[in-house]
């Protein structure tokens, strides 16, 4: 059992892009990803006592607080007990990491080692590390990021979530082309943008195929003046790329209104982690 409280936040992850360069004989895809981690998330508590889990928070009425919660799961695998509260602030099955967010904020919080994360989940390392990076293989090649320039995001989710596999199973071209090896260097915000848009989300096209609603998504945050617009991980999660701060923040309230079903949030980067 843990002996103190400790609180950990679990950041959204974004897939500015999300390459598919092949699938291996066990039905598992092969990615080529820019995962950068944001300052909105959802937040984990762990308090001394038996292993138990309670959900809280606008998005707690979508998810499941049984055995097979990923906080439970990620808790079983380090072999500890505590008392587990999750603020769940992000939409579930959206796209942006939530469960395996919050599966290795409970990890880091219990001091837990990386042997056997990724059994949880393929994005589970890279949200253990928690650093913005180049993320291949089937999530466990990790290589950190050059210095970003500051982001300035807001994300629109439609408010359904999606099922990871089935976007996998509606790919239609499987053998697609990875990132350049090395990266360029961003020295600015318009090198970023460049290579951003001769990058691509795989999973775009088939999430669309069976959510018609992201391309709204999409075009909205298009029509709203981004200066790029991309689904993330696969989906139902959006985010648009703004010149400034103000313009992101006034680009969600408007979107905000003019869509009131969907969770739209201004957002930037994470603080860098050494
Ligand atoms: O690991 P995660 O829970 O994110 O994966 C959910 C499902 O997505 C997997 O069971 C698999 O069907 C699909 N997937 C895949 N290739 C990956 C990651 C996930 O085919 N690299």
């Amino acid at each position: 059992m843990i002996q103190a409280a400790r609180r950990e936040f679990a950041p959204a992850k974004l897939n500015l892009t999300l390459h598919v360069t092949g699938r291996r004989a066990d039905g598992y895809h092969l990615l080529d990803s820019l995962v950068v981690f944001l300052d909105v998330g959802d937040v984990v508590t762990l308090t001394p006592g038996p292993l138990s889990l309670g959900i809280r928070g606008p998005f707690a009425a979508g998810l499941d607080a049984g055995p097979d919660n990923l906080c439970l799961r990620a808790a079983r695998l380090a072999g500890r007990e505590a008392a587990i509260t999750l603020e769940k602030r992000l939409p579930v099955a959206s796209g942006i990491g939530g469960g395996s967010a919050d599966a290795a904020a409970v990890l880091r919080a219990l001091d837990a080692p990386a042997t056997g994360i990724q059994t949880l989940g393929a994005d589970l390392p890279v949200c253990f590390a928690g650093r913005h990076s180049r993320m291949r293989g089937l999530g466990e090649i990790l290589d950190p990021l050059p210095a970003m320039p500051q982001l300035h995001l807001v994300l629109v989710n439609p408010g359904h979530g999606l099922s990871t596999p089935s976007v996998f199973r509606a790919l239609a071209h499987r053998d697609n082309p990875a990132m350049p090896d090395p990266l360029p260097e961003w020295p600015d915000m318009a090198a970023l943008i460049g290579f951003l848009h001769d990058c691509r989300n795989d999973l775009e096209a088939p999430a669309i195929a069976l959510m018609p609603e992201i391309a709204t998504c999409l075009a909205a945050l298009r029509g709203a003046d981004a200066q790029l617009a991309r689904m993330s991980g696969s989906g139902a999660t959006c985010f648009g790329l703004f010149a400034d701060a103000d313009q992101a923040r006034m680009a969600a309230a408007d979107l905000a209104v003019a869509h009131p079903g969907w969770w739209v949030t201004s957002s930037g980067l994470a603080p860098a982690k050494g």
